[in-house]
């Protein structure tokens, strides 16, 4: 690859409880690619839990380690990696643009009531920490629709489909894209 290519990452984007971190292990299975999952990067770096960075410095600190990591990362001269976001990545029109120029971006979208049965299962999410957690995913989602089509190269209905399927119809679609001459 030299130094003007556009980087070869899959960034993997879309709403919690999408499916992002078992999709991206199952690619980091495939391709041998590093698995990058940003939020885990956080919280090693801040040594502590997202719940506790959002109680501690509230979600635009957090917010600003995500774009900070984001920039990281796009520094040109990296390897091939699998990036798994956090859902509110695409919060910033920065690192919707950041996102975009990564690599192939690929969000992964679930139904309602997929992401409701598995974001409410576990509490780590401060942003489900409401009386009305339904409510929230609800308008939360209609919210950041528009922005994950806008970052996204390809959309993948994940409806019905195990993250091994999903991982193989991306990868497909993935070798397509980069094989496309510049
Ligand atoms: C967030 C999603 C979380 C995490 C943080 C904020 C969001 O990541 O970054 O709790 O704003 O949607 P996951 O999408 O991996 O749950």
């Amino acid at each position: 690859m030299n130094s003007s290519s556009p980087p070869k990452n899959i960034v993997l984007i879309g709403f919690m409880g999408c499916g992002k971190t078992t999709v991206g292990r199952e690619l980091n299975k495939r391709l041998g690619y590093p698995l990058i999952d940003m939020d885990q990067i956080i919280e090693e770096r801040a040594g502590k839990s997202i719940t506790r960075i959002f109680a501690e410095e509230g979600e635009p600190a957090f917010r600003d380690m995500e774009t900070d990591l984001l920039r990281e990362l796009s520094q040109p001269d990296n390897p091939r990696r699998i990036i798994s976001t956090g859902g509110g990545i695409v919060g910033r029109q920065e690192n919707r643009e950041l996102l975009h120029m990564l690599g192939y971006v690929v969000w992964l979208n679930a139904p309602r009531e997929t992401i409701i049965a598995r974001t409410l299962k576990h509490k780590t999410r401060p942003l489900l920490n409401t009386e009305n957690p339904e409510d929230r995913i609800t308008r939360m989602m209609a919210e950041r629709h528009p922005l994950y089509a806008e970052s996204a190269h390809l959309e993948v209905d994940t409806t019905g489909l195990s993250s091994r399927e999903v991982a193989a119809g991306l990868l497909e679609s993935a070798r397509y894209y980069f094989a496309k001459p510049e």
